[in-house]
C-alpha cells in the first residue's frame, strides 16, 4: 500500500530514488576504502578458484542479462579472464560446452527465474562450479548454487528492474576487482578502484537530481513511437537497458544498439521523428560516438545525450543534454543508467501506463 511506498506514487519511483542507499547497502562491510579492501564473504572460500578460472560464462535473464553483459566488460577489463554471457534460456538447451577451469555464474534479482535455474542445474550436472548474485535470500537460485554474492538491495516490487541492475553491476566491479588484486591491477590502481567505487553513492545522488529536467524532456518525447538507445564499451549494456525500460513499461518500441553498429542497419530508420539516444560520456570511446551523434543529427533524428558535468561541445548538435557526474569509466553504467530508468519512468507515467504492473509482464518469470 502507500506506507510501503514511502510518499512516492510508485514502488518503481521509490526504488529508483533509494538506489544511493540500496547501494551503500550492497557495499556496507564489502568495499573498505579506508583499508584499500575489498571482503566478499560468501566468495571467500571459492575465490581462489574463480582467480585461477580459464573462462568464466555469465548466465541471466532480462535485466540481469544486461548486468551480465556489463559483467563481461569488467571482469575482462580487470582480470584479464575471458568472459562469456549467455542468455539462460539459451544456454541451457544448447548442450553447452563446459570444461574444467570453468565457472557458471548466474545472476537473479529473485532468484528463482526458471531459465535461470536450469542454468545452474545444468553447470552441476556437469560438475562445473556455479557462482549466484541474488537479491532475494533464501530464494532457490542463492540455495543451488555453490557460492555467491547477495544483492542487500532491499525488496524490488516494481516489475520493471532498477536498483538490482546498478546494485548487481556493483557486486561485479567488486568482484572483478577481488579477482584482479595483486594480479592484474597493482597495489595503486586497486586503491583508487575502492576510492572511485565508494564514492558512487553519493554521484547517483547528485544525478537523482536531474529528475525534474527529465520530467519536462518526457512531455515532448511520450508521443514518440520509436526510440533508439546506443552506447558503447562499458555503456553499451546500458543503452540495451535504457531501450528495455521504456518497452516494459510505456509500451514504445525502443532498440539499444553498441553505437558503431548503427551504420550497419539502424540508421536507415533516422528521421525527425526518431529521438536517439547517446550515452556520449568523455572515455575512450568519445570521439567515435561523437561522429554517430553527428550522422545522426545530419538525418533530422533528435538527439538525446548523455553526457559528462561541464561538457558543453553537444549543446549545438542535440536536442537535450543531460549531465552527469565524473568518475572512473568502469563505474560509469551507475550513473548513466539513471537518467535513462526516469525518462522511462515519467513517459509511462504520462501515457497512463501501469507502471508498477505492466501488462503481460511478472517481476518473477518461474515457467520456461
Ligand atoms: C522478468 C522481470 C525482469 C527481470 C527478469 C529476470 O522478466 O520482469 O525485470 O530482469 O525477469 O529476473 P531475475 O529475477 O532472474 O533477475
Amino acid at each position: 500500500g502507500e506506507i510501503e511506498k514511502g510518499g512516492y506514487e510508485h514502488f518503481m519511483q521509490k526504488e529508483i530514488m533509494e538506489q544511493p542507499t540500496a547501494l551503500e547497502d550492497a557495499m556496507r562491510g564489502r568495499v573498505l576504502p579506508d583499508d584499500n579492501k575489498i571482503v566478499l564473504g560468501g566468495l571467500h572460500d571459492v575465490m581462489d578458484d574463480l582467480r585461477d578460472a580459464d573462462r568464466v560464462i555469465i548466465a541471466a535473464c532480462g535485466t540481469s542479462w544486461h548486468s551480465a553483459l556489463v559483467g563481461e566488460y569488467l571482469i575482462e577489463h580487470f582480470a584479464r579472464t575471458p568472459v562469456e554471457v549467455e542468455y539462460a534460456s539459451e544456454f541451457r538447451y544448447r548442450n553447452p560446452i563446459l570444461r574444467d577451469g570453468d565457472v557458471v555464474l548466474v545472476i537473479s534479482q529473485s532468484g528463482e527465474t526458471a531459465d535461470t535455474l536450469a542454468a545452474v542445474r545444468e553447470a552441476q550436472r556437469q560438475g562445473v562450479m556455479c557462482l549466484g548474485i541474488c537479491n532475494v535470500v533464501g530464494s532457490t537460485i542463492a540455495r543451488e548454487t555453490d557460492a555467491g554474492v547477495y544483492l542487500h538491495a532491499g525488496p524490488e516490487i516494481g516489475v520493471a528492474s532498477t536498483k538490482a541492475f546498478t546494485a548487481q553491476v556493483i557486486v561485479l566491479a567488486m568482484i572483478a576487482l577481488k579477482m584482479a588484486e595483486d594480479r592484474t591491477l597493482s597495489h595503486a590502481e586497486f586503491a583508487d578502484a575502492v576510492h572511485a567505487l565508494a564514492s558512487i553513492p553519493d554521484k547517483v545522488r547528485t544525478t537523482l537530481e536531474m529528475d525534474g529536467q527529465i520530467e519536462k524532456m518526457a512531455n515532448i518525447y511520450r508521443y514518440s513511437s520509436n526510440f533508439l538507445y546506443l552506447g558503447r564499451g562499458f555503456n553499451f549494456p546500458v543503452a540495451l537497458e535504457g531501450a528495455l525500460k521504456l518497452k516494459e513499461i510505456s509500451y514504445i518500441h525502443a532498440e539499444g544498439y553498441p553505437a558503431a553498429e548503427m551504420k550497419h542497419g539502424p540508421i536507415a530508420l533516422i528521421d525527425r521523428f526518431m529521438p536517439v539516444v547517446f550515452i556520449a560520456l568523455k572515455d575512450s570511446t568519445y570521439d567515435k560516438v561523437v561522429s554517430n551523434i553527428e550522422e545522426v543529427a545530419a538525418r533530422d533524428g533528435s538527439v538525446i545525450a548523455i553526457t559528462d558535468e561541464g561538457n558543453g561541445e553537444l549543446d549545438e548538435l542535440c536536442e537535450y543534454v543531460l549531465r552527469i557526474p565524473q568518475t572512473q569509466e568502469f563505474l560509469s553504467p551507475l550513473l548513466a543508467v539513471v537518467p535513462l530508468q526516469l525518462l522511462s519512468y515519467h513517459i509511462a507515467v504520462m501515457r497512463g501506463c501501469d507502471v508498477d504492473q505492466p501488462r503481460n509482464l511478472a517481476k518473477s518469470v518461474t515457467v520456461e
